[in-house]
């Protein structure tokens, strides 16, 4: 979820032959919003969120909280498996996606069908305008990078963020994936980020503060050469795509406590050096770091249970 925009270019930046990697920019000449992309179509006997023209959202989790035990759980679970399957197909499987030459729209494209094929809509479509089924990050950018028909290149790091609507719940996961031979502070980044997002996990459970999360987080990164990025937090997470409670990944003073049913999304930006400001493309969508430094983000789903708490995209 996106907290405030720094709308310039960084013009510094724009040399792009400087780093060990590519730097993604806009495409000139700049078109301004999104208007001009076709989004994906999705069947008519495949239910979809209120904003995609399905009907209105019977809201369940009241105060971001899934009723334990019953069909509500048992609908956030799958949902969550199913955001979780998918990664699989992007990244982990020997069919994975995530390859040199591969754009991320053929990703797009191939993740799209496999939703559809599980009876789901792919929440980010149309959802304010987004123009594509996931999100697709590619080294500076840090989150909603917006699939296009450049190839992935060897030495990229991805960030493929998934979101399906399913039984009327939403289940969202991201992960970063290294692509070909990845230089060794891409391969550091990628790692700390995974740690970030389970050093937040580990913050969780029923009677704990959500402020314990961006502590956990604050802890593992300020000693290091690495920044959170401010900008984007997790959310709760349900029938609703985005709702309270929001978390924060850094140190923060936020009052409320985990209670059981709590079901929410921790995902970390973790940012190359100490700048973590931020600016969007013309497109309206994609974020960049604003030296365009890299960025790896990782996203997962916490259930809090009476016991303790469960990652349900794991
Ligand atoms: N999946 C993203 C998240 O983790 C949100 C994507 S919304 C979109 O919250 F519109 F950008 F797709
Ligand atoms: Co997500
Ligand atoms: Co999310």
């Amino acid at each position: 979820m996106f907290r405030s925009s720094l709308r310039r270019l960084p013009l510094h930046s724009l040399a792009k032959n400087i780093r060990s990697f590519s730097v993604i920019l806009p495409e000139e000449p700049f078109i301004y919003g999104v208007s001009h992309i076709k989004p994906r179509i999705v069947p008519e006997h495949i239910p979809r969120p209120h904003y995609a023209g399905g009907s209105p959202t019977v809201i369940q989790d009241v105060d971001g909280k899934v009723q334990l035990g019953g069909d509500a759980e048992r609908s956030v679970r799958a949902a969550a498996k199913l955001a979780k399957n998918c990664q699989r197909v992007c990244g982990n499987s020997s069919q994975a996606l995530r390859k040199p030459g591969v754009t991320t729209n053929e990703i797009d494209a191939a993740v799209h069908e496999y939703i559809l094929a599980h009876k789901a809509y792919p929440s980010p479509l149309l959802y304010s305008g987004f123009p594509r089924s996931i999100c697709t990050s590619i080294n500076n950018i840090l989150a909603h990078g917006i699939s296009d028909d450049r190839p992935l290149e060897d030495g990229d790091m991805v960030c493929i963020d998934v979101t399906v609507y399913l039984n009327g719940y939403h289940g969202d996961t991201a992960q970063t994936f290294l692509v070909g031979d990845v230089d060794e502070p891409g391969k550091e980044l990628a790692k700390i980020t995974n740690s970030a997002v389970e050093a937040g996990i580990s913050a969780c459970g029923p009677g704990r503060h959500f402020n314990g999360i961006g502590k956990a987080i604050h802890s593992l990164i300020k000693a290091t050469s690495f920044s959170i990025s401010p900008h984007f937090t997790g959310h709760g997470i349900g029938t609703v795509f985005h709702r309270k409670p929001w978390i924060l990944h850094d140190l923060n003073d936020e009052p409320e406590v985990m209670v059981p049913g709590h079901c929410f999304t921790i995902e970390p930006c973790i940012i190359e050096g100490k700048t973590p400001t931020c600016w969007i493309f013309p497109d309206g969508w994609t974020a960049s770091t604003e030296d365009c430094a890299r960025s790896a983000q990782a996203e997962h789903m916490v259930l809090i249970t009476d016991a303790g708490y469960e990652v349900l995209t794991r």
